[in-house]
């Protein structure tokens, strides 16, 4: 303790004199806390550098943890409660590298009550189910489907206007919405749908180029403030915002939209409204997990357009593609900044257009195959544990239509009882939306220093609040797989005793040492949540 102390010191000394040099580091170095709440944040480095200290200033509940240097993907952590007071905080993060240069980098931590979205967003998009064919009448269905599956009441509160609201035209300063589409305005559609149920929100998407992705309506590059005053006059809550035909580079784009939404959240909070959410929608191609934060947003796409299907690949991710592409992004996420994956495919059951390409059976002699039951809870529990935006685009109403593909009949009912169960999961809801915000970690087991995909399976782990921690694991394959055991010293649950609830089955055990998970189905995840038992509360 001494001896860091004095190490602390030090280092503001030689900070005094400017000794040492602006370093940066490969994880998230923007983060934000709800005041005096669980607060987490992984520091990772690049190779060869390790955390000497880490100079916290004025803030005292927070300290370095350096307990996982020598277990699972190997950093030291920064724990403890957020300081009680709303403010900006900040703290200087020590680094020393293999050649014993000495460097600094300073994060900035922003305590609020009013985040933009404090845990991932839970939305309803008109996209891949309607794409052009929005109207007032399908959305106010949407709300009763919403209402009927018991969605708003598990958390998706709000609906999104996706592509194609507007009136066609490219002039800018004309974009208004299509009165054909919407007779009653986008402020009438809000009303009407909070008829259905008053916790509804509504979101809306533009695009930071000339025009959006459909090249239909204009885009609101240099006109940010001018399209966000008429959002907000509307009642919209939250943008989306693409990256097609864009004009400058992404951060400045997005930055420049960034700064209108910035300052129509401090009119709102002064004016007692609730925070206006900023989706980045760049699709990963300049890296917004770096800057996406800094730009103003809460969430950013990290991939292109997710599709139904299984595998897919980096172009056309799948459940497992988009994921495999993303995994190794834990150290960027945290409280308000998201990495998000796109539009679940759940309840399309193949039918989905037009970005997912869900159409096989146009191309499959009409015979639909969309994800299985068990794919479906797969992308449920991936899109949980990794802490992205849950968002979802299938039709909810009474007598679904294929709008986006072909008219082809489709099944009755469209949206099973099983997807209605995946998507309505209080359990693994729950740890989607854990006040942590800590997306789960893609692990190496400690003794081999390889990761599970070797074996045909992956394996997750979540940081959850109360030193709680949910674990996945995946079948990647279309086999049944024999029970998995996993030494739990290979990850971050040492020799201790843990709760061990299955979160979609809901058994409850006791595990000490090895956890069994029975035979696994083709395509399945299972999801442990993992409380300590029997030991000192919390490292808190
Ligand atoms: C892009 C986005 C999609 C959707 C379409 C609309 O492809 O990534 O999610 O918004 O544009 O044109």
């Amino acid at each position: 303790m001494k001896g860091k102390k004095r190490l602390i010191g030090l280092a503001l000394v030689l900070q005094g004199l400017g000794a040492w040099a602006e370093g940066t580091m490969p994880c998230a170095t923007r983060l934000y806390s709800l005041p005096g709440q669980q607060f987490m944040h992984k520091l990772v480095t690049h190779a060869g550098e390790t955390v000497t200290a880490v100079d916290f200033g004025p803030v005292t509940t927070l300290s370095l943890r350096d307990d996982r240097l020598h277990v699972g993907n190997r950093y030291k952590y920064v724990a403890g409660l957020a300081p009680a007071e709303e403010g900006e905080y900040s703290y200087t993060v020590h680094l020393r590298d293999a050649k014993g240069k000495d460097s600094e980098v300073k994060v900035q931590l922003t305590v609020s009550r009013f985040l933009q979205s404090p845990t991932p967003s839970m939305v309803w998009l008109t996209w891949n189910w309607f794409a052009r064919e929005i109207s007032h009448h399908k959305m106010v269905e949407i709300a009763h489907g919403m209402e009927r599956c018991g969605l708003i009441k598990a958390g998706f509160k709000t609906i999104l206007l996706d592509d194609a609201w507007a009136m066609p035209t490219s002039d800018k300063a004309a974009l208004t919405y299509d009165p054909e589409k919407f007779p009653q305005g986008i402020a009438g559609l809000k009303s009407a749908i909070r008829e259905v149920n008053s916790e509804l929100r509504l979101g809306i998407y533009s695009d930071a180029g000339t025009m959006t992705c459909e090249s239909y309506q204009p885009g609101s590059y240099l006109y940010e403030s001018q399209h966000l005053a008429l959002f907000d006059s509307w009642g919209v809550d939250m943008l989306k915002y693409d990256f097609c035909n864009s004009e400058a580079s992404s951060r400045e784009s997005y930055s420049r939209m960034g700064k209108a939404i910035d300052e129509l959240n401090t009119r709102r909070r002064a004016e007692g409204g609730i925070p206006f959410v900023y989706n980045v929608c760049e699709w990963g191609s300049t890296q917004p997990w770096l800057w996406g934060a800094e730009a103003g947003g809460s969430s950013w796409r990290t991939t292109s357009d997710a599709r139904e299907d299984w595998v897919g690949n980096n172009s056309r991710p799948g459940v497992l593609a988009g994921v495999d592409e993303t995994r190794r992004l834990w150290m960027y996420a945290g409280v308000n900044r998201f990495n998000d994956l796109d539009m679940m495919c759940i309840g399309l059951h193949g039918l989905g257009g037009p970005s997912n390409n869900t159409a096989y059976h146009m191309s499959n002699g009409g015979v639909i195959r969309g994800l299985t039951d068990a794919q479906a809870r797969t992308q449920m529990s991936l899109w949980c544990m990794l802490a992205r935006p849950l968002s979802l685009t299938c039709d909810l109403r009474d007598a679904p239509r294929a709008e986006a593909n072909d008219g082809a009949p489709l099944p009755y009912p469209l949206i099973t009882a099983a997807d209605v169960a995946t998507l309505t999961h209080a359990g693994i809801i729950a740890i989607n939306q854990d006040p942590l915000g800590q997306q789960a970690e893609y692990m190496e087991a400690v003794s081999t220093g390889a990761d599970y995909s070797g074996e045909g399976y992956d394996v997750y782990l979540k940081d959850l609040s109360g030193g709680r921690f949910a674990l996945a694991v995946t079948n990647r394959s279309q086999e049944e797989m024999e029970g998995i055991q996993l030494p739990l010293a290979d990850l971050y649950l040492g020799t201790g005793r843990w709760t061990c609830r299955d979160v979609w089955s809901g058994t409850e055990v006791m595990v000490r040492g090895t956890l069994s998970t029975g035979r696994l189905s083709p395509c399945e995840t299972r999801v442990y949540l993992l409380t300590p038992k029997g030991r000192k509360k919390s490292q808190w």
